[in-house]
Protein backbone atom coordinates (compact mmCIF):
# COMPACT_ATOMS: atom_id res chain seq x y z
CA UNK A 1 0.00 0.00 0.00
CA UNK A 2 1.60 3.03 -0.44
CA UNK A 3 1.75 6.46 1.61
CA UNK A 4 -1.29 7.94 -0.30
CA UNK A 5 -3.48 5.00 0.99
CA UNK A 6 -2.89 4.53 4.19
CA UNK A 7 -5.66 4.02 6.05
CA UNK A 8 -5.12 6.86 9.41
CA UNK A 9 -6.82 6.09 12.92
CA UNK A 10 -8.89 8.94 12.27
CA UNK A 11 -10.82 7.26 9.54
CA UNK A 12 -10.79 3.95 11.16
CA UNK A 13 -12.70 5.45 13.79
CA UNK A 14 -14.88 7.33 11.90
CA UNK A 15 -15.89 4.33 9.77
CA UNK A 16 -16.66 2.48 13.24
CA UNK A 17 -18.57 4.97 14.26
CA UNK A 18 -20.48 5.92 11.45
CA UNK A 19 -20.55 3.08 9.52
CA UNK A 20 -18.95 4.68 6.24
CA UNK A 21 -16.01 6.62 5.19
CA UNK A 22 -14.36 8.27 2.60
CA UNK A 23 -10.86 7.38 1.42
CA UNK A 24 -9.35 9.99 -1.41
CA UNK A 25 -7.25 8.98 -4.21
CA UNK A 26 -7.68 5.12 -3.48
CA UNK A 27 -6.12 4.76 -7.41
CA UNK A 28 -3.62 6.42 -8.88
CA UNK A 29 -3.88 8.21 -12.27
CA UNK A 30 -2.59 5.20 -14.27
CA UNK A 31 -4.54 2.64 -12.04
CA UNK A 32 -7.95 4.79 -12.92
CA UNK A 33 -7.32 4.79 -16.56
CA UNK A 34 -6.70 0.95 -16.12
CA UNK A 35 -9.39 0.00 -14.76
CA UNK A 36 -12.00 2.45 -16.52
CA UNK A 37 -11.19 0.30 -20.01
CA UNK A 38 -11.13 -3.07 -18.27
CA UNK A 39 -14.35 -2.59 -16.59
CA UNK A 40 -15.79 -0.44 -20.11
CA UNK A 41 -14.89 -4.11 -21.92
CA UNK A 42 -16.26 -6.17 -18.78
CA UNK A 43 -19.25 -4.26 -19.17
CA UNK A 44 -19.93 -4.65 -22.73
CA UNK A 45 -18.78 -7.77 -23.53
CA UNK A 46 -21.08 -10.84 -22.61
CA UNK A 47 -19.19 -13.27 -20.96
CA UNK A 48 -20.11 -16.72 -19.51
CA UNK A 49 -19.18 -16.42 -15.99
CA UNK A 50 -20.25 -12.66 -14.76
CA UNK A 51 -23.58 -12.15 -14.56
CA UNK A 52 -25.39 -9.08 -15.38
CA UNK A 53 -28.35 -8.30 -13.64
CA UNK A 54 -30.94 -6.86 -15.67
CA UNK A 55 -31.17 -6.16 -20.18
CA UNK A 56 -31.37 -2.47 -21.25
CA UNK A 57 -35.09 -1.40 -21.25
CA UNK A 58 -35.65 -3.43 -17.95
CA UNK A 59 -37.15 -1.68 -14.94
CA UNK A 60 -34.04 -2.71 -12.90
CA UNK A 61 -31.58 -1.59 -15.52
CA UNK A 62 -32.83 1.92 -15.02
CA UNK A 63 -31.82 1.70 -11.14
CA UNK A 64 -28.78 0.38 -12.18
CA UNK A 65 -26.84 -1.89 -15.10
CA UNK A 66 -25.04 -4.08 -12.50
CA UNK A 67 -22.74 -7.14 -13.90
CA UNK A 68 -21.77 -9.24 -10.75
CA UNK A 69 -18.48 -10.43 -10.86
CA UNK A 70 -16.78 -9.27 -13.55
CA UNK A 71 -13.33 -10.76 -12.43
CA UNK A 72 -14.60 -14.40 -13.48
CA UNK A 73 -14.56 -13.12 -17.42
CA UNK A 74 -11.76 -10.51 -17.17
CA UNK A 75 -8.32 -11.06 -16.31
CA UNK A 76 -8.04 -7.23 -15.83
CA UNK A 77 -10.68 -7.24 -13.59
CA UNK A 78 -9.37 -9.56 -11.01
CA UNK A 79 -6.30 -7.63 -10.89
CA UNK A 80 -8.37 -4.86 -9.62
CA UNK A 81 -11.17 -6.93 -7.60
CA UNK A 82 -8.62 -9.05 -5.77
CA UNK A 83 -6.49 -5.77 -5.47
CA UNK A 84 -4.73 -5.98 -2.06
CA UNK A 85 -4.64 -2.62 -1.13
CA UNK A 86 -8.38 -2.38 -0.80
CA UNK A 87 -8.59 -5.51 1.04
CA UNK A 88 -5.89 -4.26 3.40
CA UNK A 89 -7.80 -1.11 3.94
CA UNK A 90 -11.29 -3.20 4.98
CA UNK A 91 -9.38 -5.25 6.90
CA UNK A 92 -7.69 -2.18 8.73
CA UNK A 93 -11.29 -0.41 9.05
CA UNK A 94 -13.20 -3.59 10.56
CA UNK A 95 -10.36 -4.59 12.73
CA UNK A 96 -10.82 -7.95 11.99
CA UNK A 97 -8.24 -10.64 11.11
CA UNK A 98 -8.84 -11.71 7.43
CA UNK A 99 -10.82 -10.41 4.86
CA UNK A 100 -12.46 -12.65 2.03
CA UNK A 101 -13.39 -11.73 -0.69
CA UNK A 102 -17.55 -11.66 -1.59
CA UNK A 103 -18.03 -10.36 -5.35
CA UNK A 104 -17.42 -7.82 -7.33
CA UNK A 105 -20.24 -5.81 -9.27
CA UNK A 106 -20.26 -2.97 -11.98
CA UNK A 107 -22.32 -0.34 -11.02
CA UNK A 108 -23.64 2.07 -13.60
CA UNK A 109 -25.89 4.70 -13.59
CA UNK A 110 -26.73 4.78 -17.57
CA UNK A 111 -28.25 7.94 -18.48
CA UNK A 112 -32.01 8.50 -19.59
CA UNK A 113 -34.68 8.12 -17.62
CA UNK A 114 -31.96 7.12 -14.45
CA UNK A 115 -33.94 6.03 -11.48
CA UNK A 116 -31.93 6.73 -7.75
CA UNK A 117 -30.86 3.85 -5.74
CA UNK A 118 -33.37 4.12 -3.19
CA UNK A 119 -32.48 3.85 0.68
CA UNK A 120 -31.37 0.59 1.75
CA UNK A 121 -29.18 -1.86 3.38
CA UNK A 122 -26.96 -4.33 1.52
CA UNK A 123 -26.14 -7.29 4.31
CA UNK A 124 -30.86 -8.51 4.14
CA UNK A 125 -29.45 -9.46 0.65
CA UNK A 126 -26.61 -11.72 1.23
CA UNK A 127 -26.86 -15.67 2.38
CA UNK A 128 -24.97 -14.75 5.37
CA UNK A 129 -25.90 -15.56 9.12
CA UNK A 130 -23.83 -13.04 11.54
CA UNK A 131 -24.97 -9.44 10.07
CA UNK A 132 -23.28 -8.13 13.58
CA UNK A 133 -20.19 -9.24 11.38
CA UNK A 134 -19.40 -5.93 9.70
CA UNK A 135 -19.28 -7.47 5.71
CA UNK A 136 -18.58 -4.34 4.04
CA UNK A 137 -18.32 -2.62 0.40
CA UNK A 138 -15.62 -0.80 -1.21
CA UNK A 139 -17.19 1.31 -4.23
CA UNK A 140 -14.71 3.43 -6.37
CA UNK A 141 -15.86 5.87 -8.50
CA UNK A 142 -14.30 5.82 -12.29
CA UNK A 143 -15.76 9.03 -12.72
CA UNK A 144 -16.06 12.25 -11.03
CA UNK A 145 -19.61 12.11 -9.01
CA UNK A 146 -22.13 14.36 -7.29
CA UNK A 147 -26.08 14.65 -7.09
CA UNK A 148 -26.61 15.22 -10.42
CA UNK A 149 -24.41 11.76 -11.64
CA UNK A 150 -25.36 9.05 -9.08
CA UNK A 151 -23.12 9.85 -6.15
CA UNK A 152 -23.77 7.99 -2.83
CA UNK A 153 -25.35 9.35 0.64
CA UNK A 154 -25.20 7.65 4.31
CA UNK A 155 -26.83 7.66 7.08
CA UNK A 156 -24.35 8.01 10.07
CA UNK A 157 -24.35 5.08 12.86
CA UNK A 158 -27.40 3.46 10.80
CA UNK A 159 -25.10 0.26 11.17
CA UNK A 160 -26.51 -0.23 14.81
CA UNK A 161 -30.07 -0.46 13.78
CA UNK A 162 -29.53 -4.11 13.08
CA UNK A 163 -30.66 -6.06 9.91
CA UNK A 164 -33.76 -5.14 8.56
CA UNK A 165 -35.75 -6.58 5.76
CA UNK A 166 -34.53 -6.33 2.01
CA UNK A 167 -35.75 -3.35 0.44
CA UNK A 168 -37.23 -3.58 -3.46
CA UNK A 169 -34.96 -1.86 -5.38
CA UNK A 170 -37.35 -0.67 -8.24
CA UNK A 171 -40.54 -0.57 -6.15
CA UNK A 172 -39.07 0.40 -3.11
CA UNK A 173 -40.74 0.39 0.35
CA UNK A 174 -40.03 3.46 2.73
CA UNK A 175 -36.47 1.71 4.94
CA UNK A 176 -37.64 5.04 7.37
CA UNK A 177 -40.47 3.78 8.45
CA UNK A 178 -39.27 0.21 9.83
CA UNK A 179 -37.28 2.56 12.59
CA UNK A 180 -39.20 2.81 16.05
CA UNK A 181 -39.70 5.67 17.32
CA UNK A 182 -36.70 8.23 17.78
CA UNK A 183 -34.23 6.13 16.42
CA UNK A 184 -31.86 7.93 13.96
CA UNK A 185 -33.93 10.92 14.83
CA UNK A 186 -30.56 13.03 14.92
CA UNK A 187 -28.74 11.22 12.12
CA UNK A 188 -28.99 13.21 8.83
CA UNK A 189 -27.72 11.68 5.60
CA UNK A 190 -24.84 12.77 4.54
CA UNK A 191 -24.30 13.02 1.07
CA UNK A 192 -20.81 12.05 -0.72
CA UNK A 193 -19.06 13.66 -3.83
CA UNK A 194 -16.31 11.76 -5.11
CA UNK A 195 -13.41 12.64 -7.48
CA UNK A 196 -13.07 9.81 -9.78
CA UNK A 197 -10.36 7.45 -8.40
CA UNK A 198 -11.52 8.21 -4.70
CA UNK A 199 -13.81 5.83 -2.80
CA UNK A 200 -16.24 4.89 0.30
CA UNK A 201 -16.48 1.88 2.17
CA UNK A 202 -19.75 1.27 3.85
CA UNK A 203 -20.70 -1.12 6.18
CA UNK A 204 -23.38 -3.62 4.66
CA UNK A 205 -25.45 -2.19 7.55
CA UNK A 206 -25.82 1.31 7.39
CA UNK A 207 -28.21 3.05 4.76
CA UNK A 208 -27.58 4.06 2.06
CA UNK A 209 -29.10 6.00 -1.39
CA UNK A 210 -27.56 7.24 -4.63
CA UNK A 211 -28.88 9.64 -6.34
CA UNK A 212 -30.06 9.35 -10.12
CA UNK A 213 -28.11 10.21 -12.92
CA UNK A 214 -29.58 13.52 -14.69
CA UNK A 215 -26.29 13.60 -17.26
CA UNK A 216 -25.91 12.62 -20.49
CA UNK A 217 -23.27 10.32 -19.45
CA UNK A 218 -23.04 6.86 -17.44
CA UNK A 219 -21.90 6.80 -14.05
CA UNK A 220 -19.28 4.09 -13.86
CA UNK A 221 -18.35 2.45 -10.52
CA UNK A 222 -16.87 -0.17 -9.48
CA UNK A 223 -17.71 -1.97 -5.70
CA UNK A 224 -16.30 -5.30 -4.30
CA UNK A 225 -17.65 -6.88 -0.77
CA UNK A 226 -15.58 -8.50 2.12
CA UNK A 227 -16.03 -10.79 3.98
CA UNK A 228 -14.79 -10.50 7.79
CA UNK A 229 -13.41 -13.75 9.59
CA UNK A 230 -16.32 -15.62 11.25
CA UNK A 231 -19.21 -15.60 8.17
CA UNK A 232 -21.16 -18.25 7.51
CA UNK A 233 -23.18 -19.24 4.78
CA UNK A 234 -27.18 -19.15 5.83
CA UNK A 235 -28.23 -21.11 2.71
CA UNK A 236 -30.58 -18.25 1.04
CA UNK A 237 -30.18 -18.51 -2.58
CA UNK A 238 -27.38 -16.01 -4.31
CA UNK A 239 -26.40 -15.80 -7.63
CA UNK A 240 -22.59 -15.88 -6.33
CA UNK A 241 -23.15 -18.98 -3.93
CA UNK A 242 -25.12 -20.89 -6.64
CA UNK A 243 -23.49 -24.39 -7.22
CA UNK A 244 -21.03 -23.80 -4.93
CA UNK A 245 -21.37 -26.53 -2.99
CA UNK A 246 -21.12 -24.35 0.48
CA UNK A 247 -23.06 -26.08 3.49
CA UNK A 248 -25.16 -24.51 5.59
CA UNK A 249 -23.96 -22.83 8.68
CA UNK A 250 -20.27 -23.47 7.35
CA UNK A 251 -17.60 -20.84 6.78
CA UNK A 252 -18.06 -19.25 3.28
CA UNK A 253 -14.81 -20.60 1.25
CA UNK A 254 -13.76 -21.91 -1.92
CA UNK A 255 -12.15 -21.03 -5.23
CA UNK A 256 -14.93 -17.83 -5.68
CA UNK A 257 -14.24 -16.55 -2.47
CA UNK A 258 -10.34 -16.26 -1.92
CA UNK A 259 -8.67 -14.81 1.17
CA UNK A 260 -7.52 -11.63 0.71
CA UNK A 261 -6.00 -10.01 3.36
CA UNK A 262 -4.70 -11.59 6.84
CA UNK A 263 -3.65 -9.79 9.46
CA UNK A 264 -0.16 -10.63 10.93
CA UNK A 265 0.58 -12.01 14.58
C1 LIG B 1 -25.20 2.60 -6.51
O1 LIG B 1 -24.07 2.43 -7.00
O2 LIG B 1 -26.03 3.32 -7.05
C2 LIG B 1 -25.58 1.91 -5.26
C3 LIG B 1 -24.50 1.15 -4.64
C4 LIG B 1 -24.93 0.38 -3.43
O3 LIG B 1 -26.10 0.25 -3.18
O4 LIG B 1 -24.08 -0.14 -2.69
NI1 LIG C 1 -26.17 -1.06 -1.54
Amino acid sequence: MTAANQVTEEQINFYRENGFVKLENMLTGEELEQLREYLEEAMQEEGSRSVKTDQKDGTYYRVLNQKVNTWRDHGGMAKFSFHEKFAKAALELTGSNEIRFFHDHGLWKMPGDSKPTPWHQDTPYWPVNEPEKGMLSIWIALDDVDEKNGCMAFVPKSHRIGKLNPIDLVNPQNIFDALEDGKLEDSKPVIVPLKAGSCTFHNGLTFHYAHANSTDRPRRALAIIYMPDGITFSGKPHTVTEGQKLEKGQPVKGPLFPLLAKRHA
